[in-house]
């Protein structure tokens, strides 16, 4: 049924049958207006911004998740469900668990790993981690290659939990888990696309060092992101 209760789209056609997806609905719009032509938009409701336009001649989407496993499940299901969306690639921040991961390094997730039942939830299977679309990711990692852009292949923490009581409980789940870095939404998106027969992939810019305490300044912030989206729209 569509349009859904997030998404106002009235035909399947408003989207393109790859989605790439920031967190932040004014990085959808600044991503669309700087890459994309002929855009319209697509999704306003709770000001989850979504523009279909096209890049080199092929149409794409580019919508924002929200922040959070619960958001991004929500819009994820619905475009895979409801829109006929293939292939979904969210290109995020993370925080590095580990000193050889810096900030403005740009990664592909290989793996995710929830404290929460999710993915039993919406797939049925008792796991606490998620994979991203095999040939998916590998057919990004050999774009970035073609475009002489370096990415580190990292199995992420995906989780619930922004502001923990402990603060240090990232070296644990490090060394239990084999997590490099910490994002919130990657376990929705990839179970989504399990539960529905689709495929999702996520590139993951550093933001910011749970080692090292730095964070980024806005300015090197966006060139990390710029290499990042271009490795996205190539891959689409
Ligand atoms: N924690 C969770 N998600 C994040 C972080 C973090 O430190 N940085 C960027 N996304």
């Amino acid at each position: 049924m569509i349009p859904t209760p997030h998404i106002e789209a009235k035909n399947k056609g408003d989207f393109a049958k790859t989605v790439i997806m920031p967190g932040d609905p004014l990085r959808a719009k600044l991503i669309a207006e700087t890459y994309l032509k002929d855009i319209k938009q697509v999704n306003s409701v709770r000001n989850m911004l979504g523009f279909t336009g096209t890049y080199k001649g092929k149409k794409l989407t580019i919508m924002a998740h929200g922040m959070g496993i619960p958001s991004a499940g929500i819009y994820t299901a619905e475009l895979f469900n409801n829109y006929d969306v293939d292939q979904i690639i969210r290109i995020g921040s993370c925080g590095s668990y580990v000193p050889e991961i810096k900030v403005y390094d740009v990664l592909l997730v290989t793996e995710s790993y929830c404290e929460s039942d999710y993915i039993e939830i919406v797939t049925g299977e008792k796991t606490r981690v998620a994979t991203p679309d095999a040939n998916l990711t590998a057919h990004i990692a050999k774009t970035a290659d073609s475009l002489s852009l370096p990415v580190t292949q990292a199995k992420v923490h995906c989780t619930d939990v922004f502001y923990r009581k402990n603060f240090d409980d990232y070296i644990k789940i490090h060394s239990e888990h084999g997590c490099k870095a910490v994002e919130m939404e990657t376990v929705a998106i990839f179970a989504n696309a399990k539960a529905y027969g689709k495929k999702a992939a996520c590139l993951l810019t550093v933001s910011d060092s749970l080692v090292t305490k730095e964070v980024t300044s806005s300015q090197e912030r966006q060139n990390s992101f710029t290499k990042m989206i271009e490795i996205a729209l190539a891959s689409a």
